[in-house]
């Protein structure tokens, strides 16, 4: 944890404030949309789900949204017949299933979807559903091109249906917390944001096993690859498929768009950067794949530097700092430490140090009479930290989803703000291809050198 103090921290008055991050128990924060749940639903207020991609992470959110109180899978839809399998076991044995999504979207019992398809699906999922009047939560990045995201804005505004993006950090009270303590003023005046993320391991590269009996007999291969030029079936793009431009959007697509919505969140704000600049590699895992795996970023949101490092060679704990002119906030999975700084003099200036003697002593005289505190009156700052369940739980997510379905209240991370989370990645994977900084022009709506 010795990062998260500077060395004058330690010394000087923050000490006592690291010292009790270490040891005080802390506020833990309700997760508190689970916690307004509902008990028992009436028969009329339950929403019926379909669910399009039972893979990775399909699975996870068809097991938790079903756990959710007058929330009920309907039918659920993928192209490789071994998780229509999988849907069943989560659901139950008679759980219809289908390889066509359409079916899902025709269905007259289907209030709302949910999709965790490839990268290079999302855009035709979102606005086949909405354009059927099905709400959606599609998982993040919303878009794989700049160009798809500007059709799924134009189609979520036309069709007046809840588009909601699935970073659900976005839903977390942690986050919430951080972005009242920002909007209240805690950190002073932003500086930078920095954030970090790492991994080391096969896993963490996507190098994920095929499933073992996959074949074209069990799975759509043709329609799996959408509009992507077409490929021999190959096990590997079917699991692997974020190695690749063609299908994913790298580990800007994969990971640094959950930085940048949560980012988006704490301060408030819904926009792309102004600029992005970014420098990385393929250094570690050269397995064919396309896609660098390390990917570290500068942009500029309005006045503000936001440094973002990605590696997939080094595990690194997640972190976000937000640096203002009154402190840091420093953020974890689970835990946000507020550190506040005076934003003065502590102590008389070094560079009286270079007055001669007497100027220098009646320097540090006077400087002691005005500054020093009243005995008995020394300043305590206070460090505060908030704990809560971890930010990558999907189920506050899933549930303001839900809840939005029902009531038709406007969601935080619609498909404006899932746009610029995405282009946000788009330009940072741009910056890299074209080795040059890069910046979003609105009038002709795409990314420029
Ligand atoms: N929010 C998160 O924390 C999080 C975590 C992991 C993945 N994701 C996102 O979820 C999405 C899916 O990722 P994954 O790892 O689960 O991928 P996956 O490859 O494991 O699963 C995708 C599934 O979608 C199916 N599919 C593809 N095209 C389809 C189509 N046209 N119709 C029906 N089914 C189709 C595939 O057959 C596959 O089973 C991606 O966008 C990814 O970025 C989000």
């Amino acid at each position: 944890m010795g990062h998260l103090y500077s060395r004058r921290d330690f010394l000087g008055l923050g000490a006592a404030a690291a010292g009790a991050s270490l040891a005080a128990p802390g506020v833990f924060l309700d997760p508190l949309p689970l916690a307004a749940m509902p008990q028992g639903t009436a028969a009329s207020d339950r929403v019926r789900f379909g669910m399009v991609g039972v893979g990775m992470q399909g699975n996870g959110l068809l097991a938790r949204a079903i756990q959710l109180p007058g929330v009920e899978c309907a039918a659920a839809c993928d192209l490789y017949d071994g998780r229509h399998a999988l849907a069943q076991e989560i659901v139950n044995s008679t759980l219809p299933v289908t390889r066509h999504y359409k079916d899902l979207l025709d269905n007259k019992e289907i209030d709302c979807i949910i999709a965790a398809v490839p990268d290079h699906w999302h855009k035709q999922v979102v606005v086949d559903a909405v354009s059927a009047g099905k709400d959606i939560y599609c998982e993040k990045p919303m878009s794989h091109t700049p160009a798809d995201g500007l059709e799924m804005v134009a189609a979520e505004k036309k069709s007046e249906r809840i588009v909601q993006i699935g970073s659900q950090r976005v839903s977390s009270a942690l986050l919430t917390k951080a972005r009242e303590l920002v909007r209240d003023g805690a950190v002073g005046d932003l500086m930078m944001v920095e954030a970090v993320l790492g991994r080391n391991d096969p896993n963490g590269a996507w190098e994920y096993p095929p499933p073992p009996d996959l074949s074209p007999q069990n799975l759509d291969w043709d329609t799996w690859q959408g509009n992507v030029p077409k490929r021999a079936f190959d096990p590997n793009l079917f699991a692997r498929w974020r190695c690749w431009k063609e299908y994913g959007t790298g580990v800007a697509g994969d990971l640094l768009v959950h930085l940048i919505s949560g980012m988006l969140y704490v301060l408030s704000i819904s926009e792309p950067p102004r600029r992005a600049m970014a420098a990385g590699g393929i250094l570690r895992w050269n397995d064919g794949r396309n896609m660098p795996d390390v990917h570290n970023t500068i942009f500029e949101y309005g006045k503000i530097p936001v440094v973002m490092r990605l590696n997939l060679g080094t595990e690194i704990p997640e972190s976000y700092r937000f640096m203002g002119s009154k402190g840091l906030l420093d953020i974890s999975s689970e835990q946000l430490i507020l550190t506040p700084q005076s934003g003065k003099d502590e102590a008389p200036s070094w560079y009286a140090n270079s007055f001669p003697r007497p100027l220098r002593e009646a320097y540090a005289k006077n400087w002691h009479e005005q500054h020093d505190p009243a005995l008995g009156h020394e300043p305590i700052r206070q460090a505060s930290i908030f704990r809560s369940v971890d930010y990558n739980e999907v189920k506050p997510h899933l549930w303001n989803f839900f809840q939005a379905v029902k009531t038709r209240q406007p969601v935080v991370e619609n498909a404006v703000f899932g746009h610029n989370a995405a282009l946000a990645c788009h330009m940072a994977n741009e910056s890299y291809f074209r080795h040059s900084a890069v910046y979003w022009d609105e009038h002709s709506k795409m990314i420029k050198s």
